[in-house]
């Protein structure tokens, strides 16, 4: 395993550690309050917000006070966070299981630095694949690549799963009112046949490309998809020469370009993305092909200009940056409040899936119970995200964020003017800002209720609200290219903070491994498939087969 710099044997067994202990317990014994924490010091909302580019960050609302902000931040000295962070966008291999580089900044790094792993600059390979991808959609949008009987492509199907759909399919929602209409773009992931059946709908196969987003090319769903969608267009287009034709309608984005080429795409139509970024912080690279298709190569770039923007204030000074302040945060909350989730609720239907994308950016990460040595990583580590758009929110699990006995600390997201396609869709716009205000409104009134409660006290309990909950408000002017940028960089490095703190590498994904196994065994005894071994199985899952068949045989 390459060497460990800087690393703490346990941050659970430091002083800073056993310092945020016992101010946690003081704090809670006090009955520490957010209404008395305003109460006491009249200008916190105000020295509580960040500005960080376009985000203005409110985080008044925690149960924060300025010992416990400077307690967190020795435990960040302590467990080396920033010097995590410099390794990382330095280039080191912080992907110890795998010995890996975790170089996802480089992908959004000004042009002509030198960003170097293993003694090499990766900065020239990025910029030559973003120019591939840039001339690739140029030529989409101008009508200029065909499929194999000639007609235009149309539509853009991105076949892919976990951090080959998720960020690029958030995105690509996100950045609705900024699509150039020249193609329709959609996503398909799930291996279920429903879902490349709805993705296909109305298309045609002469106009139709499939971009198939593989870091490793192996994975299951995605190639079983691929398949399907091979078979799709071979029986559209109703061609002898399938193979050949089928060269015009497939492209691929891996980091093995030999499996890419053996399943049959032509290797001037394979982009690559590379052993050094992981999966799920993959938009940047030509995982987000797709992506480009839809907004562009000029909003694309101006997304990578938001991640830059949000990473140089990281990498400038990450022990004072507001991605360090959250996570520690979010630590604070998990390890010395108990508190086990994180709801994300975005008040815009345009973000709705962030909440989707930060899921596996998050809970794939830091779900881990060792830390980089092997050892247990002796406190709690990730968080449960979970959540969904406001106001529909506020009328689904709202309830139990504001009565329920659980504590669920809150990120609201929200923006000052309506999503940027509403001008163009609503005809009534002066009306769409409004009820945008109400949006708005709602969400600032979801905030306080939760910190504030219902005021004054003796009431029905039936109706009171306790008040005490903690939230984070982020607000930009509007949802450009450049804001989503900031935000997916500021939570990708909160998530960084996080498995820091905890000395987790959170840049692996192991856990994921034995039921990929367990389903390829299962799969050949389902199918029966001839010679193929049947795995012995556990009592419970022989019993589900047997009804399984029994079912399907009916
Ligand atoms: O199974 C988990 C995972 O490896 C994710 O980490 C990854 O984003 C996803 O599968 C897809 O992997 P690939 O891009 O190699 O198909």
């Amino acid at each position: 395993m390459p060497e460990i710099r800087g690393e703490p044997a346990d941050i659970t067994a430091t002083a800073s550690w056993a310092a945020l202990g016992r101010h946690a317990r003081e704090l809670q014994a006090g009955g520490v309050s957010l209404k008395g924490l305003f109460e006491a010091e009249p200008g916190r909302a105000a020295r509580c917000t960040t500005a960080v580019g376009d985000l203005t960050i409110d985080w008044s609302r925690h149960l924060a006070t300025e010992t416990t902000l400077q307690l967190l931040a020795a435990t960040a000295v302590e467990a080396g966070v920033a010097q995590r962070i410099n390794d990382m966008m330095s280039g080191r291999p912080v992907n110890t299981t795998e010995n890996r580089a975790v170089l996802h900044t480089a992908l959004r790094a000004e042009p002509g630095r030198a960003v170097t792993t293993g003694g090499r600059n990766v900065m020239p390979a990025i910029a030559a694949e973003h120019q591939r991808m840039a001339a690739f959609v140029d030529a989409l949008h101008a009508s200029q690549r065909t499929g194999a009987t000639g007609q235009p492509i149309r539509a853009v199907v991105n076949i892919g799963i976990g951090g080959s759909q998720l960020g690029p399919a958030m995105a690509h929602e996100a950045l609705a009112g900024f699509r150039s209409g020249a193609v329709e773009c959609r996503f398909v992931s799930n291996v279920d046949p429903a879902a490349l059946a709805s993705g296909l709908d109305g298309l045609d196969a002469a106009s139709t490309l499939f971009v198939i987003v593989s870091k490793g090319f192996s994975t299951a769903e995605t190639l079983a998809n691929a398949r399907a969608a091979q078979a799709w267009t071979a029986a559209g287009l109703g061609r002898p020469d399938a193979e050949r034709a089928l060269r015009r309608h497939f492209v691929a984005v891996t980091a093995d370009r030999d499996a890419a080429q053996a399943f049959g795409i032509d290797p001037a139509s394979i982009f690559t993305t590379w052993d050094w970024v992981g999966g799920r912080f993959s938009m940047g690279s030509a995982a987000g092909l797709t992506l480009m298709a839809a907004v562009g190569a000029e909003n694309f770039m101006e997304l990578l200009a938001g991640m830059r923007l949000m990473d140089s204030h990281v990498g400038s000074d990450p022990q004072a940056s507001v991605p360090m302040l959250l996570g520690l945060l979010s630590v604070w909350y998990r390890n010395f409040w108990g508190f086990q989730t994180r709801a994300v609720v975005p008040y815009s239907h345009r973000l709705r899936l962030f909440g989707v994308w930060l899921q596996q950016v998050i809970m794939e990460s830091n779900g881990k119970r060792v830390r980089r040595d092997g050892s247990p990583v002796g406190c709690e580590s990730a968080e449960i995200v979970w959540g969904g758009a406001g106001a529909d929110s506020q009328h689904s699990f709202h309830q139990l964020l504001h009565q329920g006995t659980t504590v669920v600390p809150a990120d609201f997201l929200v923006l000052a003017r309506p999503d940027a396609d509403v001008d163009t869709v609503d005809a009534a716009s002066e009306d769409a800002r409004l009820r945008h205000e109400a949006l708005v409104a709602n969400c600032f009134a979801q905030a306080a209720a939760l910190a504030f409660g219902t005021p004054g006290d003796g009431g029905d309990p039936h109706r009171e609200l306790p008040g005490n909950r903690p939230s984070t408000v982020i607000m930009a002017p509007r949802l450009t290219p450049s804001v989503l940028g900031q935000l997916v960089s500021l939570y990708e490095h909160l998530t960084v903070v996080q498995g820091a703190v905890w000395g987790i590498n959170s840049f692996d994904q192991f856990g994921v491994e034995l039921g990929k196994t367990l389903a390829d065994g299962i799969v050949s005894e389902l199918r029966g498939v001839p010679g193929a071994p049947t795995p012995p199985h556990d009592p419970a899952t022989a019993s589900l087969i047997a009804h399984y068949r029994r079912l399907r045989d009916t």
